[in-house]
């Protein structure tokens, strides 16, 4: 047993049912990373050389494994239809993501499986992401739409388990990309933005905030924003802003940060505070959309806002 007890036991129970044809070696490797509280949904580029070598796969066969344990971590309480996603960053990290919804809100708030593993791979900075295995998901319009973002020359390569390798170009001919609203580029790499709190000094968690929002992707409405949620075991987990050419697809930063905190393993009523940051005055704020949401998943909280000008 380790620091985290009860949460040990999820993940002890999430290896054995998902990677059952793993080695005593790549579980005692997996085991040690998911129940480390720093965990966010990251497999580090030499981990996954050792699994590749524990069972004897290319880094794609890796990935594809893996599925079933990205898929176990999704919480979808409104349609029990379950999606599990392993991205490669250009590091050679993978990222395993799985869809959200959230109970009591509306459907559009969701997070796909795909956004879930792809905004990992954002916050932790990936130069590109060359390729997305998914189980359970097609990937929807919807997905293809927000990895288009992520990879607008289409090159990212698409893995099912049973189907041979696609590019997404082939599966979004036609695309409505970044370049339709003026955008020189997508949402990676990630570019900063400098921004200064227009009040007194805050908190460790606006400081989290607003570091976020500063790395944020908000090309299209010029409104760069973050999210910081404190756990109550001492856990942050950040969240940026990434909008789609598209509008509608975009992730909101508490969406980005759930996703950290699904990843980690933690119940939403372990949340204990959460800072938004944005600039004033900007276009569009997600102040109403954090709170709403916030309502659903952590009533006892209430949203701290951090305001900057860039
Ligand atoms: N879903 C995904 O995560 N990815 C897809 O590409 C298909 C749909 C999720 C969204 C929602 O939580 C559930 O599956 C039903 O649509
Ligand atoms: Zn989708």
């Amino acid at each position: 047993m380790s620091r985290s007890g009860v949460l040990d036991d999820g993940i002890e129970i999430r290896i054995q049912k998902a990677l059952p044809s793993f080695s005593d070696a790549s579980r005692t490797l997996l085991r040690r990373m998911l129940s480390d509280p720093a965990f966010r949904g990251a497999i580090p580029a030499r981990d996954v050389a050792a699994l590749a070598k524990n069972e004897n796969l290319p880094v794609d066969e890796v990935m594809l494994a893996l599925l079933p344990l990205a898929q176990n971590y999704a919480r979808a309480p409104i349609s029990n239809f379950f999606v599990g996603v392993v991205v490669r960053g250009a590091s050679g990290n993978l990222y395993l993501g799985s869809n959200v919804e959230i109970p009591g809100q509306c459907l559009g708030f969701a997070v796909h499986g795909e956004q879930s593993a792809l905004s990992k791979a954002y916050m932790n900075s990936e130069e590109s992401v060359p390729a997305l295995a998914v189980v359970g998901g097609a990937p929807c319009g919807h997905c293809r739409q927000f990895m288009e973002e992520i990879s607008p020359d289409g090159n990212m390569t698409l893995l099912v388990p049973g189907k041979s390798a696609r590019t997404l170009a082939s599966i979004l001919p036609d695309a409505f990309g970044p370049a339709a609203l003026g955008a020189k580029q997508g949402a990676l790499p990630v570019r900063k933005t400098k921004l200064e709190l227009t009040g007194k000094a805050s908190g460790a968690l606006a400081t989290s905030a607003m570091d976020a929002a500063g790395r944020s992707y908000a090309p299209y409405s010029q409104s760069p924003s973050g999210v910081a949620i404190r756990t109550t075991r001492g856990q942050v987990y950040q969240g940026c802003y990434i909008e789609n050419v598209a509008f509608n697809p975009s992730l909101s930063p508490l969406q980005t940060a759930l996703v950290q905190l699904i990843a980690a393993g933690e119940p939403y009523s372990a949340i204990s505070a959460v800072a938004l940051a944005e600039v004033q005055g900007a276009k569009i704020s997600q102040r109403a959309v954090t709170e709403t949401a916030l309502a659903s998943v952590a009533p006892q909280v209430k949203l701290e806002v951090v305001l900057a000008r860039a």
